[in-house]
């Protein structure tokens, strides 16, 4: 007999239905009356089933009373209505068999609430909590959301490449991929000679889909990406992962209105479907994580999102009361501080700011015509600050040609961005979504170590 989902039995309460069920035990309690309670859950709910074991049952002395947190088991029976309290339906087992035990002085998952800290450390055993199930299944829902909204919209998914020759954010933080020896690299005169390495040149993990992007939408209109990315910068924080992932869009013949207005939209729909399609999830972060969470994201749906100038931000915060850590100056890039700022104290809820100083961005961004700043948005949200960084991109050939000399990049190492330019070049822009940091905020939970199935962090890769 085949197995069914605890999702699917307690979704169709049919009282009487014979079921299989397989999954691993939390809790065993036993009743004077000569029986037990067995409760399983086997990822596809945060609720359980509890199983009804009798005494009458062939193994019952022999394995049921030796059940403990951590084992797995399959059990047939029918389904019934629950007299007790906390589930509607429950199991009455006709057979229990023990498929795998867990030696309860040794399994590490016990009853009692465990230390996100703690559950860290043992990253292969942390998705049997309720916690990071209920994370697995909002990171899954969301991704689902993610593809849907693009797909409506006609978008074309774009796969693009993991391995690059190129730096998309031209700030050097990116992990080289080699299959040299590193102890014996050849050598020409004295640097290491990349010709022969294996791809003839130097080669990194991707920091960004971007660049591939702009050359698909420069050819099929709107396209996004949706991969791993990888940074090696130094940022111990809790909102920085050395391996994250991201969402990035790309539009043909769009300016940065249309972007900003399109990443508000975006934003919302996949608010608006997690609160729909994870309602057991999301109340359990509501409850046990921040209870600020569901009235958060509705609120948000159903509001407009501030959106003002880098320059009438700096404003704001030059006036405000409150002492930062970093102080404020027109120029200075913003710190989580100051943009949780003017989300949390000024405008209570998600602000746009556009318009940034053309030194604190990438090269890639059109030019203003004040010359100092450029098309450049970043979303920033509540309690976490930047989730979206964006930007209607430089569309002139030689305004281009120059940003990239003025950031000491080489421009042969662009060669094919700058081609972009000279043929059919057109308005286009894009941004991307840290997942992350989305999910952080969706969840509630504050360090990014808990919302990435297996984090990597510097110093930090537990296998
Ligand atoms: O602002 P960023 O660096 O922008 C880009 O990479 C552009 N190429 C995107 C584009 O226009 N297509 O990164 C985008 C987002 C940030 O807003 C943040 O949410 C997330 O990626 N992010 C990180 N998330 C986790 N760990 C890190 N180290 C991150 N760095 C950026
Ligand atoms: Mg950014």
């Amino acid at each position: 007999m085949r197995r069914t989902r605890i999702a699917e039995i307690i979704a169709a309460e049919n009282i009487g239905a014979r079921y299989t069920v397989m999954g691993w035990v939390r809790t065993r309690r036993d009743s004077k009356g000569g029986f037990s309670f067995i409760e399983i859950n086997d990822g596809s709910s945060l609720a359980g089933l509890q199983i009804i074991a009798d005494q009458e049952l062939a193994n019952y002395k022999s394995e049921v009373l030796k059940l403990q947190t951590g084992c797995s088991i399959k059990a047939t029976g029918t389904l019934a209505a629950s007299p007790g309290k906390g589930q509607k339906v429950e199991l009455k087992a006709e057979e229990i068999e023990v498929l795998g035990w867990a030696d309860p002085d040794i399994y590490p998952l016990q009853k009692k609430r465990h230390s996100f800290e703690f559950l860290r450390s043992i990253a292969h055993l942390r998705p049997r909590t309720n916690t990071f199930g209920a994370v697995a299944r909002v990171r899954n829902a969301m991704a689902h959301a993610i593809h849907t909204f693009f797909q409506e919209k006609g978008f074309i998914y774009l796969h693009s490449p993991i391995i690059t020759g190129s730096d998309c954010e031209g700030a050097g933080e990116m992990f080289k991929v080699t299959t040299f020896d590193l102890n014996h690299a050849p050598e020409k005169e004295g640097d290491i000679d990349f010709t022969k390495d294996f791809f003839g040149g130097p080669a990194n993990l991707t920091v960004s889909g971007q660049l591939e992007a702009e050359i698909y939408a420069l050819a099929m209109g709107d396209v996004y990406t949706f991969g791993p990315t990888f940074r090696a910068e130094n940022s111990n924080t809790s909102r920085h992962l050395a391996e994250f992932w991201m969402v990035e869009p790309e539009m043909a013949f769009c300016d940065l209105e249309e972007n900003a207005a399109l990443a508000i939209e975006f934003l919302k729909q996949i608010f608006t479907s997690v609160l729909d399609n994870c309602k057991e999830d999301m109340e359990f972060f509501n409850r046990f994580i921040d209870s600020t969470l569901l009235k958060t994201l509705e609120t948000l749906v159903s509001h407009d999102f501030e959106i003002l100038t880098y320059t009438e931000g700096v404003d704001i915060l030059k006036k405000a009361k409150q002492k930062f850590e970093f102080p404020v100056e027109w120029g200075c890039d913003l710190q989580s501080e100051h943009e949780r700022y003017l989300c949390e104290n000024v405008f209570k809820g998600p602000v746009v700011l556009i318009d940034y100083p053309k030194e604190i961005k990438a090269f890639y961004m059109k030019m203003n015509q004040d010359e100092k700043t450029v098309r450049a948005m970043d979303v920033l949200v509540p309690k976490i600050g930047e989730i979206i960084g964006g930007s209607q991109r430089e569309d002139d050939h030689d305004a281009l040609y120059e940003r990239i000399k003025e950031a000491g990049l080489n421009t042969d190492d662009y060669w094919w961005y700058l081609e972009l330019r000279k043929f059919g070049s057109v308005p286009h822009s894009g941004f991307g979504l840290g997942f992350e940091r989305l999910i952080q905020f969706v969840t509630g939970l504050s360090n990014i170590r808990d919302v990435i199935p297996f984090p990597r962090t510097p110093g930090n890769l537990s296998f």
